[in-house]
């Protein structure tokens, strides 16, 4: 038998969306702990203070500069999130009726998100619509595809992905040992 290994933590918030750790692990996600130190990597347009490990945070900073150089605005949608912030995600979705099936392709179960390692970004740039797939059409997509991987983040959910998860041109990880 599978043994589930998770924190009282992650069970609890689990549990209080009614969903089971075993159908949790069945995603086949692999589990993130939360990120214990975090570092401010942006402040939003809305004033939220978007976090990040520090590494993370520094590297994010540079590529927005180089981005901001070759003409390209980034900003950060989310970065950092812990279990509650995840937990309110798949929550509202649950509450629209749709099926935790559907869901899993759109949003990880609390536990197993990459944004709780504080190294995933959610990017934007001005003038499109945060995470929808259009985003691949802007020249920040195109810029990132280029230049991302000199600064560690590569792009999570290509398309046809084998997480499960649909399209996701907006979501990068940063991934240290690859910075160059
Ligand atoms: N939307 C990504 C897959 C997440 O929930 O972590
Ligand atoms: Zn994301």
């Amino acid at each position: 038998m599978q043994t589930i290994q998770l924190d009282n933590k992650t069970t609890e918030v689990l549990a209080a969306l009614g969903i089971s750790p075993e159908r949790a692990a069945q995603t086949g996600l692999p589990f993130h702990p939360e990120a214990t130190e975090l570092a401010l990597a942006e402040i939003g347009s809305d004033g939220f203070p978007h976090l990040m490990i520090p590494a993370a945070a520094r590297a994010w900073q540079r590529m927005r500069e180089a981005a901001g150089q070759d003409g390209v605005e980034l900003y950060i949608v989310s970065a950092f999130r812990d279990l509650a912030s995840q937990a309110d995600i798949v929550r509202a979705k649950i509450e629209r009726g749709m099926p935790l099936a559907t869901i899993f392709t759109l949003s990880a179960p609390p536990g197993y998100s990459e944004h709780h390692t504080g190294r995933a970004v959610d990017i934007n740039t001005p003038g499109c619509e945060e995470r929808e797939v259009p985003f691949e059409e802007t020249a920040a997509f195109v810029w990132l595809t280029a230049n991302a991987g000199r600064f560690g983040f590569v792009l999570s959910y290509p398309r046809g992905n084998d997480k499960g998860f649909a399209y996701e041109p907006w979501h990068w990880l940063f991934m240290e040992h690859q910075a160059r």
